[in-house]
């Protein structure tokens, strides 16, 4: 199975420095590769960047984020098949900032995991335990509800378009990572999780990126982890070569086990 190292430039750059970015990263990403790449810029660029990409296999586009509804009244919001019209392929949903920041209820990143799903995209689910859950041992609870809610009717067919993303929100862009044995523990319950739900196969197929603080120099020891499927990466995507040099990582952890 092949990695996932997917760039999450949140609220970030200015067209220039997105098209900047977007040509570095293409450059050295190799066709080759043994890990797809998935490059999430501010929503107001992707449609220019994705015309604008040069052509390579190995790399693709994501939202940040889209909506719940289907089209209509609903001003400011873009909807998954808007994304998906314009050749984006998959969209991150409920990350810990859209919920914490913004207000998106379990409910919301259910409708949202629907609305991707349904209108063809990759949904990126994104789980994670905040500082206190994990010190009060919580954590594993507390992320099996977020996934219970937000994977609630999926299929067995749609799991193949679904992606988690373990995120502790204490990890990320704090500089804090979970530890090696910390990430692994938790991807291995998710997928036990997912062979509760939907088998065997359906949780050897998913893949579970670990997201917080990854970054070149702890990226390798995380991806060499068994239950660890690549990275989202938030500070460390903005720079071309850091970007570059997780990618590497995971293209490495891949060969080593081959
Ligand atoms: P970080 O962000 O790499 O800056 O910690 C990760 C994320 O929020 O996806």
């Amino acid at each position: 199975m092949r990695n996932i190292v997917a760039g999450n430039w949140k609220s970030n750059k200015l067209m220039v420095e997105a098209r900047e970015l977007m040509v570095a990263v293409s450059k050295g990403v190799s066709i080759d590769g043994l890990t797809d790449v998935i490059l999430a810029p501010p929503a107001p660029f992707l449609s220019a960047l994705v015309l604008e990409a040069p052509e390579n296999k190995s790399i693709s586009w994501a939202g940040q984020q889209c909506s719940g509804y289907e089209m209509g009244a609903y001003t400011g919001e873009f909807t998954a098949s808007m994304l998906h019209s314009i050749g984006v392929r998959s969209v991150l949903i409920g990350h810990s900032e859209r919920r914490d920041k913004f207000g998106e209820s379990e409910e919301m990143v259910a409708m949202k995991v629907r609305s991707a799903l349904d209108s063809g995209l990759t949904a990126i689910l994104c789980c994670g335990e905040n500082l206190g859950e994990r010190e009060s041992g919580g954590h594993f609870t507390r992320v099996m509800e977020q996934l219970t809610h937000a994977l609630h009717g999926v299929s067995e067919t749609e799991m193949a378009d679904v992606v988690l993303a373990y995120e502790p929100i204490w990890a990320i862009g704090t500089g804090r990572t979970a530890s090696a044995d910390q990430a692994q523990e938790m991807h291995h319950a998710i997928r036990e999780f997912i062979k509760e739900n939907w088998g065997e196969m359906i949780a050897g197929n998913t893949r579970i990126l670990y997201g917080g603080s990854c970054k070149p120099s702890n990226a390798g020891e995380i991806f060499a982890q068994p239950d660890v499927n690549g990275g989202l990466i938030g500070g460390a995507a903005l720079s071309a070569a850091d970007f570059l040099a997780i990618v590497d990582a995971s293209d490495q952890s891949l060969r080593e086990i081959q």
